[in-house]
């Protein structure tokens, strides 16, 4: 009986598939699989969408000096020495490097010097797809535990793994999805309903669950205890550094002594979002995604996908611009270098004066009779400077995403450099002593002579510090 059930039951599904392949098109043994609910190995998914996979297997390929500001896994701070200054204190002072693909980067976070991971598991969240579940699992000890005890949460053969399908897509549907609660939850503090995005909002949104700024609150014992992104002060379409530095100010989130300025100071990171999407951006403006620019369609056979391989444009001779701009490669490419060689030359001017009044500062705090208002005055404007210049800095962009909001945010963080220099120095001539002078035409020396062998900086990487107008 239960035999011929199941017979007549097979040959009705037979017939069923048959029925839709003869009237429809013909499916694929592909469009049979289901991915399981929670399924994180990209494999899988793979058998179903093998063109995407192989896309997604590009983001390990390293490509050298692609374009004028960037080189796959080059340190970061050597190209910009007057950073070392900056950053003077910090984990981001010894080893602070450009970004890799997505398959690459849970390598690259164990290969990272180990003061870099001192934050704790909290280091995780933008890393693994485990992140969610270990977060709910561990609670604020997700946070709080050493990175290698959460790390090792994670099944063996799955630590290295990196950004996959699960962390954008709905299995069950390919929809895309916000898997981020800190996402989740930073837009309702922004007054932007989580459950009523557009397709075209969420073609940004599933990027901006990493690649925004975020801040790490901590216990008094100095152990990480959430991760926030700092966004409540500001709004949907204009999240500016402003609203970002008042949090940090508001709620002490503070994650490192500066040094030079002796002070505890915040810390961004790659605001790429917030940038993007504040106002002066034309492409934010006219509903232009980030998979817009850095996951065009391209044609693999009979299908037409969206890229998996996440890149910048210049790595793909701007064939992502094209989908929209007429224009070819090399104007479009002159644009892109036209705008990040000028907020290039205000990042490097901000920086110069910034290193400059951070070592003015430094002579200022070891004056005993030193005027200690004066002094809190300008630590107050470094801090307020420093917060500008590295809010474009940490951008990954060198300001093309949005220019003019870049060139204004460096001009502030210039003039306030500027005010705190002066004022240490005046604070060092009101106790009858001599101001140092810096010329930053020698940063690197600077740098090498303050260096104890510890600040990682390298003479032989090539120098992208650069003003226009020469000197
Ligand atoms: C789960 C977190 C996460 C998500 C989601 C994410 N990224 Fe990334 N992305 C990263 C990290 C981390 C890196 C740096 C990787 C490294 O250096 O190892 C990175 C690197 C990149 C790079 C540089 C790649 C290279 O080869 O230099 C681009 C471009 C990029 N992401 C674009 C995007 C876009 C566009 C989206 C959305 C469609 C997105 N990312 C979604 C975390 C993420
Ligand atoms: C209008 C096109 C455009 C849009 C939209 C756009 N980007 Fe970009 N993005 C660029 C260009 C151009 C660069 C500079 C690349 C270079 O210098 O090689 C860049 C650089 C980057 C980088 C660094 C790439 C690298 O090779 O290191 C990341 C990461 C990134 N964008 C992420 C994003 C995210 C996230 C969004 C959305 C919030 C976004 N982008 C929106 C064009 C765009
Ligand atoms: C960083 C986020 C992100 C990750 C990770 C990701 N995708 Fe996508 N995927 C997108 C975006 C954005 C689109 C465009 C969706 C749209 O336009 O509605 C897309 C579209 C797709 C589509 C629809 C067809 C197309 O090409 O537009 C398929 C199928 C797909 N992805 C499969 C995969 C597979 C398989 C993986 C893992 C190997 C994966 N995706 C990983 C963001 C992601
Ligand atoms: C999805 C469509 C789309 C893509 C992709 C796109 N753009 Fe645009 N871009 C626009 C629109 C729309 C404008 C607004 C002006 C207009 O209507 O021409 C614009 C404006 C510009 C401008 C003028 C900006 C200004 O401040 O006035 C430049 C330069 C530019 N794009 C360069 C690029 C480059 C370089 C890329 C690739 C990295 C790119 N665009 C990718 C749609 C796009």
């Amino acid at each position: 009986m239960f035999m011929r059930t199941m017979m007549y039951c097979t040959m009705f599904v037979w017939i069923a598939l048959s029925m839709t392949g003869c009237s429809g098109e013909p499916k694929s043994v592909a469009s049979a699989i289901i991915i399981p609910d929670g399924e994180k190995d990209p494999a899988v998914w793979g058998r179903k969408f093998p063109n995407h996979y192989d896309s997604y297997l590009k983001n390990s390929e390293k490509t050298k000096d692609y374009s004028k500001y960037k080189s796959d896994n080059q340190c970061r701070l050597s190209p910009w020495p007057f950073q070392f200054v900056l950053f003077d204190g910090w984990g981001f002072g010894v080893e602070y490097n450009e970004p890799n693909g997505h398959t690459e980067m849970m390598k690259d976070q164990r290969d990272i010097d180990s003061s870099r991971k001192k934050a704790g598991g909290v280091c995780l969240t933008c890393k693994t797809p485990y992140a969610p579940e270990l977060r709910k699992k561990l609670d604020i000890d997700y946070f709080r535990k050493p990175y290698d005890e959460v790390l090792n949460e994670i099944p063996e053969k799955h630590r290295t793994m990196g950004l996959v399908c699960i962390d954008c897509h709905d299995p069950a549907t390919m929809d895309l999805r916000i898997s981020r609660q800190t996402l989740i939850e930073s837009l309702k503090a922004i007054g932007k309903d989580p459950e009523k995005l557009t397709r075209q909002e969420k073609r940004s949104l599933v990027c901006a669950q990493c690649h925004v700024d975020y801040s790490i609150p901590k216990d008094k014992d100095g152990k990480s205890i959430a991760l926030v992104f700092p966004w409540k002060n500001g709004k949907w379409g204009n999240i500016t550094i402003e609203a970002v530095i008042k949090q940090i100010r508001d709620e002490g989130l503070k994650e490192w002594k500066h040094k030079p300025t002796d002070q505890k100071l915040g810390h961004l990171r790659h605001p790429e979002f917030e940038l993007f999407s504040s106002p002066g951006s034309v492409h934010w403006a006219a509903g232009v995604a980030c998979a817009d620019c850095h996951m065009p369609y391209e044609r693999v056979g009979r299908e037409k996908i969206s890229s998996h391989r996440w890149e910048s444009p210049l790595k793909n001779d701007m064939k992502a611009c094209m989908q929209c701009h007429t224009q070819d490669a090399k104007w479009l490419k002159d644009q892109v270098y036209n705008i990040q060689d000028r907020v290039n030359h205000m990042f490097t001017k901000a920086g110069y004066t910034l290193a400059s009044a951070a070592l003015t500062l430094e002579a200022a705090v070891k004056i005993p009779k030193a005027d200690n208002a004066t002094i809190e005055k300008a630590k107050a404007l470094y801090a307020e400077a420093y917060y500008r210049c590295t809010w474009i800095g940490a951008e990954n962009s060198m300001g093309f995403h949005n220019p003019t909001e870049s060139l204004r945010v460096l001009g502030d963080a210039l003039d306030l450099g500027h005010q705190a220099e002066a004022l240490a120095r005046e604070a060092i001539l009101k106790a009858s002593a001599t101001p140092p002078e810096f010329d930053m035409a020698q940063i690197d020396k600077i740098v090498a002579e303050r260096s104890d062998g510890k600040t990682g900086f390298k003479a032989d990487v090539k120098k992208r510090a650069a003003l226009m107008s020469g000197k």
